[in-house]
């Protein structure tokens, strides 16, 4: 929300107290002065008027996960245990996915608290490219690349698939490159095909790979470095 907004949704303040105590000097976003009405409130920020504090920001947390397979990607679930149940955090609740895997896909899953950053990169906009490495059970052969590159039809949505990139890398194993994120999607692509995909990995999201020293079922906090790539 932006500032201005926050400040004047104050039962005290209307917009144009809002303005003057802005321009006055009078409003702090996380201990700097802030006097640009359009600036933007996060969650996180702390936001005070003369020292008084408004807002409790809290802190960002973002996490890169390896899933593994057997977890499902959701928060809660009747018959199977979440991927939250892998960490070992406080305030757990707070805490939600960026992007999900199916239950026997393994790989990158981001977990964070901060929804305006996960909805930035699941945006379908932002095609963000997400590889996988696929192993199928019939040969994958070069027609499934320019099939895919062409984009394939599906019913239930309507749509046609964005170009995906294949690279094969054996008879039955390829790493394929979406730019979109639709429901069971892999497996539809190659189902096209009825060749059934037997493993399932994400290696990366965008610029952000799936850390090599994280065994199945491990996590870390993503580095300050990785999400400023994002
Ligand atoms: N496509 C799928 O079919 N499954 C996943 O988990 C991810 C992409």
């Amino acid at each position: 929300m932006r500032l201005d907004r926050f400040l004047s949704n104050l039962p005290r303040l209307n917009r144009q107290d809002a303005r003057l105590r802005l321009a006055a000097g009078h409003v702090q976003v996380d201990g700097v002065t802030v006097t640009d009405g359009r600036f933007e409130v996060r969650q996180f920020n702390r936001v005070e008027l003369q020292g008084e504090v408004l807002q409790i920001g809290k802190p960002a947390r973002y996490f890169m996960l390896h899933k593994p397979v057997g977890y499902v990607s959701a928060t809660e679930h009747p018959a199977h245990p979440t991927v939250l149940d892998l960490l070992d955090e406080p305030d757990k609740h707070e805490l939600h996915l960026g992007g999900r895997l199916d239950l026997n896909t393994t790989g990158l899953l981001l977990i964070t608290n901060d929804g305006q950053w996960s909805r930035r990169i699941t945006l379908p906009k932002v095609k963000l490219p997400k590889v996988y490495y696929v192993e199928t059970e019939q040969p994958i052969t070069s027609e499934y690349a320019e099939v895919f590159a062409r984009g394939l039809y599906f019913q239930y949505e309507d749509l046609t698939t964005l170009p995906a990139e294949l690279q094969i890398l054996d008879t039955r194993a390829a790493r394929l490159t979406l730019f979109e994120g639709r429901y069971h999607q892999v497996k539809r692509m190659f189902g096209h095909f009825q060749n059934k995909v037997v493993r399932l990995h994400r290696e990366s999201m965008g610029p952000l790979r799936l850390d090599q020293s994280l065994a199945p079922g491990a996590y870390r906090a993503l580095l300050g470095a990785e999400l400023a790539l994002l």
